[in-house]
């Protein structure tokens, strides 16, 4: 496997990784949410390969990424008849952290949309990859570059973990600055669904495109009949048992307190993640925000990292305070919701 250290602005440190590419070999790279594991989407043999590398469920559709907006043509049939929400959207968000469902173009390889007749399509910001994308001048299909079931990787480092043996190369473009997946969403004519939470917020969404959003999940309601298939699969966990615990900040942090004392006590090796003033006191086996940023934002940058972190250094237990619900806390949530597989508990009470 080969390993490109490249910047963004000199083209020859990404053209043999573009050709590469363009010529049906599987290479992963940097964008801003996280690393993907890239293969031209009009080669049927190499999307085939990205399946095998990640052990992923052949049912469950890839995401493509394009350099422009002129690339549009090569991954739906009518890219000039999109309707004006759809068109309003990728004004507001595109390049960034948005996948829109598109009608997929017969160019595409079968196996980049089985079973549904949409693409999910995205324009990526981060300079190595628009640089990449530029250079291979085809689409590339990408999902995570983890393998499947495994928190998705926001360093080269992670990529390497999953999937060394089973890819041709990786671009290294140090830590990614988002750190979860793009919001995916799809636009209908009198409104939008997301179909994963991400960095692009429901709120955000609402006020570019002037339509009612409704978020997909188990309690959605009518727009939720379009569900996204990856979301019926295990996904970003760990090893270790994580659970997570809402509620009123102080008595969150005295539960967490007091969980992490019983399991001590009973031998576990347990980790903690809170914000700033929680009372959580930082060490090898816990985490707070360093510097003066929202626990969100920073959470959701280093979240999968830590997970990896923490199992590497042998945590049985990760006990996590829960950011609050709303923008980007949401996505947090999800993610932490499916580590967690269910050991989500609410504290009660309020009092200090
Ligand atoms: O930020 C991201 O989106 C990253 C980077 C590499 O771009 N990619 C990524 O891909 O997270 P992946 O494959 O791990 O997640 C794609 C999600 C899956 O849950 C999949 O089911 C859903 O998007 N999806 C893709 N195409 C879809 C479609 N046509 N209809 C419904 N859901 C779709
Ligand atoms: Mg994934």
């Amino acid at each position: 496997m080969k390993v490109w250290h490249a910047r963004a602005h000199v083209p020859e440190d990404l053209r043999e990784a573009a050709e590469w590419l363009r010529s049906g070999r599987i290479v992963a790279f940097p964008t801003e949410t996280v690393y993907g594991l890239g293969a031209n989407a009009c080669d049927e043999a190499a999307v085939t390969r990205i399946f095998r590398a990640k052990g992923r469920p052949s049912d469950n559709p890839l995401i493509v990424h394009i350099a422009d907006r002129t690339q549009l043509a090569s991954v739906t049939p009518s890219p000039h008849q999109l309707p004006a929400a759809v068109q309003a959207a990728m004004d507001a968000f595109w390049p960034g952290p948005l996948t829109i469902l598109l009608p997929a173009h017969p160019g595409l390889a079968p196996s980049v949309h089985p079973g549904v007749a949409t693409v999910g399509v995205r324009i990526p910001r981060h300079p190595l990859a628009q640089a990449l994308l530029q250079l291979a001048d085809c689409p590339i299909a990408a999902p995570s570059a983890n393998k499947s079931g495994r928190p998705s990787p926001t360093q080269a480092n992670h990529v390497m973990a999953d999937l060394a043996d089973d890819i041709d190369g990786i671009v290294d473009g140090g830590a990614c600055s988002v750190g979860l997946e793009s919001t995916v969403v799809s636009i209908g004519a009198d409104a939008v669904v997301i179909l994963r939470p991400g960095a692009v917020t429901a709120e955000a969404l609402t006020t570019a495109i002037g339509l009612p959003v409704t978020i997909a999940g188990p309690n959605a309601d009518a727009g939720a009949a379009i569900a996204s298939p990856g979301l019926k699969y295990r996904h970003y966990a760990p090893d270790a048992e994580v659970q997570v615990w809402q509620g009123h900040p102080s008595a969150v942090a005295r539960q967490l307190r007091a969980v992490q004392a019983e399991l001590t006590a009973r031998g576990a090796v347990v980790a903690v993640i809170g914000p700033t003033d929680s009372g959580v006191v930082s060490g090898p086996l816990s985490w707070t925000p360093q510097r003066n940023e929202s626990y969100e934002l920073a959470l959701g940058r280093e979240l999968y990292a830590l997970l990896r972190s923490f199992d590497h250094a042998g945590a049985s237990h990760i006990l996590i305070h829960a950011p609050s619900p709303q923008g980007f806390g949401l996505a947090v949530l999800n993610r932490l919701e499916r580590a967690a597989h269910g050991r989500v508990y609410a504290v009660q009470g309020n009092v200090d």
